[in-house]
């Protein structure tokens, strides 16, 4: 899925829409009773999206529409399930991140023959023109830090790469890989980097952009599965399977925070693994402990909050009988979803207190050894 131009969206500008948007609610009286805006994200198993339905319950406080959460647990039919709930509670706009990006098509179409407005949150639903609006942080450019993250802290060359992704199923675990492997394929080429447990990445690694076919080739043999338990299996795998040429002061592309504790944790045992560098994403708690102690290299902060404020300002704008503002545009293999996107943030311990404590994002009490 190319990405087909590159948007942005200020945090300010955001803020200021919602708070316009939200006086502008007010003098409307709001619509109480019937349930205004669904909203389905996909698991309540990955902290990633307790942080959102959180976040959606903070922003929603004051609002006059009335919206309902509902998870599906990592399962296509519960996320049907929940969209035709919700439909029956009439909503007029749906916000939905699919667990399977290709299987919500059925979801997002049954609930477009009602005339709802359909907003994909996080993870776009692709092959289906039953999708209005997309609200993204800038995935490839989560990708791109991970990679340059590796970049920047490898020393000499030779150093060994284990490479890790997300679920197929999910779009954005292609614009990840996409990201990373464009600014790590040129580090390979020079042999900075030698690819430790990828063979299909190997035969590939003089290729600077891979198409989608070729980065499932990658991806079969390194998901996770977005699976912590996966990712441990998978990495246990690898470090027996190779050679102590292999091991030594190594670096980890880890999709996620879920997945790079896991994996840590097993590189972490391994005695002939000397160090390693480790990438994630989200700053989910238990990483920014896991940074803070030293377990875990970096993450990519994604500030959810803005995300919220964009689903919601723009469910606001549909309510209102506006068109909601976009930036730009997502191709889903059928049509181009109009997106608004959001920059992201890399946090290590140099900067984990200023980028998430002091901005409000978590409270200092919720960590310890903090400096
Ligand atoms: C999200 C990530 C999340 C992953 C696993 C991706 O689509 O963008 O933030 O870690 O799914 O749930």
């Amino acid at each position: 899925m190319k990405r087909s131009i590159k948007i942005f969206t200020l945090g300010i500008v955001a803020l200021m829409t919602i708070f316009v948007l939200a006086a502008c609610n007010s003098e409307s009286g709001g619509k109480g009773g019937a349930v205004s805006v669904g909203i389905v994200l996909p698991t309540k198993d990955e902290p990633r999206w307790v942080q959102d339905e959180e976040r959606f319950k903070a922003a929603l406080d004051d609002s006059e529409y009335t919206t309902e959460i509902l998870f599906s647990q990592g399962s296509s039919a519960k996320e049907k399930e929940n969209v035709d709930t919700l439909i029956s509670k009439g909503i007029e706009v749906l916000i939905i991140a699919p667990h399977d990006g290709a299987a919500a098509g059925a979801a997002v179409e049954a609930a477009k023959k009602e005339g709802i407005t359909v907003i994909a949150y996080d993870r776009l639903i692709t092959d289906t023109d039953a999708v209005d609006y997309y609200v993204t942080f800038d995935s490839v450019a989560v990708g791109e830090a991970q990679g340059q993250y590796l970049i920047d802290n490898a020393s000499g060359s030779g150093v060994p790469l284990y490479l890790y992704a997300g679920a197929a199923s999910d779009n954005n675990a292609f614009l990840f890989f996409e990201g990373a492997w464009k600014v790590l394929q040129p580090k390979i080429a020079d042999g900075t980097f030698v690819i430790a447990n990828s063979s299909e990445a190997e035969k590939l690694k003089d290729k600077s952009e891979l198409t989608r076919d070729e980065m499932s080739a990658i991806l079969g043999q390194v998901t996770t599965n977005w699976d912590p338990s996966e990712s441990k299996n998978k990495a246990e795998t690898h470090l027996t399977a190779v050679s102590d040429d292999l091991k030594g002061d190594v670096a980890i592309l880890a999709p996620n925070d879920g997945t790079a504790r896991a994996i840590a944790d097993v590189f972490s045992s391994d005695p002939a693994i000397s160090s390693f560098v480790v990438t994630g994403q989200d700053a989910e708690k238990a990483s920014i402990q896991y940074i803070i102690d030293g377990k875990q290299t970096m993450t990519v902060f994604k500030d959810v909050r803005t995300l919220v404020t964009d689903a919601m300002g723009m469910a606001i704008e549909v309510l209102e009988g506006n068109t909601p503002e976009t930036t730009g545009s997502y191709n889903n293999g059928e049509v181009d979803v109009k997106a608004k996107q959001t920059d992201v943030i890399v946090v290590n311990k140099e900067n984990v207190k200023s980028e998430l404590i002091d901005s409000g994002y978590y409270e200092a009490d919720e960590f310890t050894g903090l400096e």
